[in-house]
């Protein structure tokens, strides 16, 4: 089973509208000729920037997924200040993170709230990015994946092993979020392992092989090729160094 690496740019609450722009081409003028045939890259920018992301990535026909970093579970209604994933197609998005542990964590976004989300998302035949990860207490007590695992199963209620086959997990340890500290490829591709297993438990060999599992937490340059050989890592979420277009174009070519 060979699943196409997914490397996604999740540029948190930076970069305005102009910034966006110029980030975004200046990405694209880095990445040589050819490599995007074997990656697929997204770029997740703030709200405020995508319909501008939008007009460059489709006037100028680049090789780039546009993505958002968050979305509401209803349609519409008295919700004020949230974004519906019906507003989000209508862009075009085609990936939207969901149960990012920065939501989960600063704006109590609850598991039951993340599998309202990962349903609204796909309702709109966009591709969720559910992510999940341990605090380093957790980890340190043991419990990385009952914690993990637990974000898995009730992120995926209600969802049906084709829509499954078809989405992304990120798993991205909370304290290497930002910290410069990253898993080991070994502990890395554990838990990623471990995951692609409940999914096989909840479902079938086919979804758990076809199933997209990225790791997140200080991607950078000199650390995705080893993390991206790893047999159950099939891309990156990556935050800081994805507002770098150098850095992240080394991450997009991690291959060589
Ligand atoms: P980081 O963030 O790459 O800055 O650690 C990853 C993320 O939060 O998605």
């Amino acid at each position: 089973m060979t699943r196409t690496p997914l490397i996604s740019g999740n540029w948190k609450m930076n970069l305005n509208h102009f910034e966006a722009i110029q980030t975004v081409q200046k990405l694209h003028y880095l990445i040589p000729k050819g490599v995007l045939d074997n990656v697929e890259v997204s770029i997740h920018p703030p709200f405020t920037d995508i319909r501008s992301v939008q007009t460059l990535i489709e006037s100028e026909d680049l090789d780039f997924a546009l993505g958002a970093q968050h979305c509401h579970f209803e349609d519409s209604g008295a919700f004020t200040g949230e974004v519906s994933p019906a507003f989000l197609a209508k862009l075009n998005t085609q990936y939207v993170i969901c149960g990012h542990s920065e939501r989960r964590e600063v704006f109590g976004e609850t598991d039951e709230m993340v599998n309202a989300k990962v349903l609204a998302i796909m309702k709109y035949a966009m591709t969720p990015i559910l992510c999940c990860g341990e605090t380093l207490t957790e980890r340190e007590a043991g419990k990385t994946e009952s914690k993990v695992l637990g974000q898995i199963d009730a992120g995926l209620a209600g969802v049906t092993n084709e829509q499954i086959a078809a989405l992304v997990i990120a798993y991205e340890p909370i304290w290497a979020i930002g910290t410069g500290k990253t898993a080991t490829a070994d502990d890395a591709q554990t838990v990623c392992a471990a995951i692609r297993m409940q999914v096989r438990k909840l479902t079938d060999d086919a979804t758990a092989d076809a199933v997209r599992i990225q790791y997140g937490g200080s991607v950078k340059g000199g650390n995705a090729p080893e993390l991206m050989s790893q047999p159950d890592i099939d891309g990156a979420l990556v935050g800081g160094a994805s507002l770098d277009p150098d850095e992240f174009s080394r991450i997009i070519q991690f291959n060589g």
